[in-house]
């Protein structure tokens, strides 16, 4: 299991503890059962932040020991999480604060890779609040983008449509989206959390290109691959290795996401 995101804004994953009580605890569910209760839960609070708290006092009265509520809290995780659900809490409260920063310009590799190229069908992967999305619509490309966070996904629509551009938004996790097979001239990566540790995803993704088509790939560089999406050095050069790499960089620089300069990862490779 990775372990919980350093963004992890210590969020309201702590309220689905609520759902599973003290016997459950007893035989200690685990990511699947905490998932889907966290779920049920989610789909019936508009406001889960407000509710933490009452939750929590709710899940510890109801006799769930404190350590065990612990545990789910930490299988969980935050924004990085393996749990949609979870994510899904974690963005959609990080895209209605505003007082959260991060940039809401296009990624300047994607701008640098796609500059000068022939605009075809993007797929945008973790599309976010869309900054990306509706960059490549506005320079001709026909997008579609995928995301957990309704409320990441409702900016994208809103920024599309201020634009004047059409973007297709798709709400599911990487677990369900289908990727297709020789589906898109590019494949957007940025900042995505996705397993790209994982041989199977990654084959899929690539699989999902068209015979010429473009992937770009820019996150935060790991030093374990315990992070969900993030990978470690060289990593991403192994990953990829079926594809032709065009450009590899591990740089120390602002990421898009942050306020601080840190190690960050690019990569642009060609099918
Ligand atoms: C750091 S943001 C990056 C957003 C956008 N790509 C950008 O560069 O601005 C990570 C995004 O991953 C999304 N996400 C998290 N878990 C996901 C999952 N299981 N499937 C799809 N998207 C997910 C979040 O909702 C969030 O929008």
């Amino acid at each position: 299991m990775r372990k919980p995101s350093p963004w992890n804004p210590g969020i309201a994953l702590i309220a689905s503890l609520a759902f599973i009580g003290p016997s459950a605890a007893a035989a200690q569910p685990g990511l699947q059962e905490i998932c889907r209760d966290f779920q049920t839960w989610h789909e019936t609070h508009d406001s889960p932040e407000r509710a933490t708290a009452a939750y929590f006092a709710e899940l510890i009265s109801g006799g769930v020991a404190r350590e065990e509520a612990e545990r789910r809290l930490a299988l969980l995780g935050g924004s990085g999480s393996e749990c949609p659900a979870a994510a899904a809490a974690a963005f959609d409260r990080i895209y209605g604060d505003s007082t959260v920063r991060f940039s809401t310009e296009p990624n300047a590799l994607l701008v640098e890779t796609v500059t000068g190229m022939k605009p075809g069908r993007a797929l945008d992967v973790a599309m976010g609040q869309g900054r990306n999305s509706v960059f490549l619509a506005s320079t001709g490309w026909e997008v579609t983008g995928f995301d957990v966070s309704a409320e990441g996904l409702s900016i994208a629509r809103a920024a599309a449509a201020s634009a004047k551009v059409e973007i297709r938004t798709v709400q599911q996790g990487w677990q369900e989206f289908d990727l297709g097979k020789q589906q898109w001239d590019l494949i957007v990566l940025s900042y995505a959390w996705v397993p790209i540790d994982d041989p199977a995803y990654v084959e899929r993704l690539c699989d999902a290109l068209r015979p010429g088509g473009t992937l770009v790939f820019e996150h935060m560089l790991g030093e374990s691959r315990d992070e969900l999406g993030i990978p470690e050095t060289q990593q991403l050069l192994r990953a990829f290795a079926s594809l032709r790499i065009v450009r590899y960089e591990e740089i120390e620089q602002r990421g898009d996401w942050h306020n601080e300069v840190l190690p960050l990862v690019r990569l642009v490779a060609r099918k």
